[in-house]
């Protein structure tokens, strides 16, 4: 009976942590905000109402609500072809997407596009904690719920 218990306990919790994660992915937001450091010499975070949130270069389009959008969309931008067709063609960033890009954006956007001409405008790679930028920015974004 006891170990009956602890199990479902143990199957709650489990439930729990894959309901955060389909969420916020499985990044650490509070370790993201520090590796976007890296990021804010080109990118801003701005929210739609002009709430600063990070104050950012304008290199690279402000990412406020970045994720769940289509790539290339941030209007007033001037993105380079290829993620302009990417986006076109139906990539949108989650998680899966946004950690590929911003490992080797030419690299996935040639893959994504099946075309070795593929350029992208933004040239930096991020070596790790990819998954904790993203949970930073969803956490940040306008569907955080806070
Ligand atoms: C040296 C400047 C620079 C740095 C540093 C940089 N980016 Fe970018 N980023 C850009 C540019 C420019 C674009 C537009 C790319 C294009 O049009 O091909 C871009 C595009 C993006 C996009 C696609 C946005 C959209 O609207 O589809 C994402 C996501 C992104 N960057 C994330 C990041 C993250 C996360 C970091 C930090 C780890 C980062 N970038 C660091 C310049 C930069």
């Amino acid at each position: 009976m006891k170990l009956m218990i602890a199990t479902a306990a143990a199957t709650l919790t489990l439930a729990g942590a894959a309901f955060a994660e389909s969420h916020a992915g499985s990044g650490d937001a509070a370790a993201g905000e520090t590796e976007f450091n890296k990021c804010k010499s080109c990118h801003m975070i701005v929210a739609d109402d002009g709430t600063e949130i990070v104050k950012g270069g304008r290199t690279g389009p402000n990412l406020y609500g970045i994720i769940g959008r289509q790539a290339g969309s941030v209007e007033d931008f001037r993105y380079g072809d290829s993620l302009v067709a990417a986006g076109e063609a139906g990539l949108v960033w989650d998680e899966e997407t946004f950690v590929a890009y911003v490992q080797d954006p030419r690299g996935f956007l040639r893959e994504y596009l099946e075309d070795d001409g593929a350029r992208s405008k933004m040239s930096y790679r991020l070596r790790s904690g990819m998954e904790d930028v993203y949970a930073y920015l969803v956490s940040v974004g306008p569907d955080s719920g806070s």
